[in-house]
């Protein structure tokens, strides 16, 4: 009998850890249609501090084990612009932030080109630890981040979501879009309680590989800053 309920309790944590279980495991009874999974109390910067908090404790994640560090975001958490990547490579790894390789200084050109800097915005990424060699995260990966990723931009709640490359293209807009045909779009977008809108642009990585696409992501880039401006979004000196 014991080793019954042992074994089932055994399953059930495992369960639990498949799924996440410390953000759901609570004493107060379930409401079912609450969107939100997270009860993050406090101002912006408690709320992020308790969300990292929540990362760095991830129980159960290969992508942690064979990470140094949680790669959680740069920028400036007050931004209205908020823009998000795949994953951290093995320089964010190392620094334990987003877009500081060669892709990261590629993007501060390209955010420079339309007189952006990373005190203007505020970055981060689909899974918030290095997937090993630079593959991409797998599927479960990314559902497995995308409850911390939607609070993150709920928490944010920018005005103008740029996401780079098709990982962040499919994991927040889905339909398996192909980034050349989606991106330069804007779309309205709710997430969590943030309403905002969405632009698709190349990876910067990618466009290392393929220079030849920069004259399509400098259409995209100047979308977003005619979009600043129409938004009226202020811009700190
Ligand atoms: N590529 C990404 O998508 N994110 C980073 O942080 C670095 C490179």
């Amino acid at each position: 009998m014991t080793k019954k309920i042992n074994s089932k309790l055994t399953k059930l944590i495992k369960y639990y850890s498949l799924i996440n279980y410390n953000l759901i495991y609570d004493s107060n009874a379930i409401n079912r249609y609450k969107k939100d999974s997270f009860k993050l109390t406090g101002n912006k910067a408690d709320q992020l501090q308790k969300l990292k908090n929540l990362l760095k404790n991830i129980k159960n994640c290969s992508l942690k084990k064979s990470a140094t560090n949680l790669v959680f975001s740069d920028g400036n958490p007050s931004s209205k612009i908020m823009l998000i990547g795949e994953g951290p490579g093995a320089n964010e790894d190392k620094e334990g932030l987003p877009f500081v390789g060669r892709a990261g200084q590629l993007l501060d050109k390209m955010l420079l080109s339309i007189k952006l800097d990373r005190k203007n915005v505020y970055i981060t990424n689909v899974v918030n630890y290095r997937p090993p060699e630079n593959r991409k995260p797998t599927d479960l990966e990314i559902a497995r981040y995308l409850p911390f990723l939607t609070k993150h931009i709920d928490i944010i709640n920018p005005k103008i979501l740029v996401l780079l490359g098709s990982t962040a293209l499919n994991t927040i807009i889905g339909n398996e879009l192909v980034i050349s045909k989606a991106r330069g779009k804007w779309i309205k977008k709710k997430i969590g309680n943030c309403s905002t809108e969405v632009i698709a642009s190349f990876h910067p990585a990618f466009l290392m590989r393929q220079p030849d696409q920069k004259k399509m992501s400098w259409i995209d880039l100047k979308m977003i800053r005619k979009k600043i401006k129409e938004l009226k979004i202020k811009i700190d000196k």
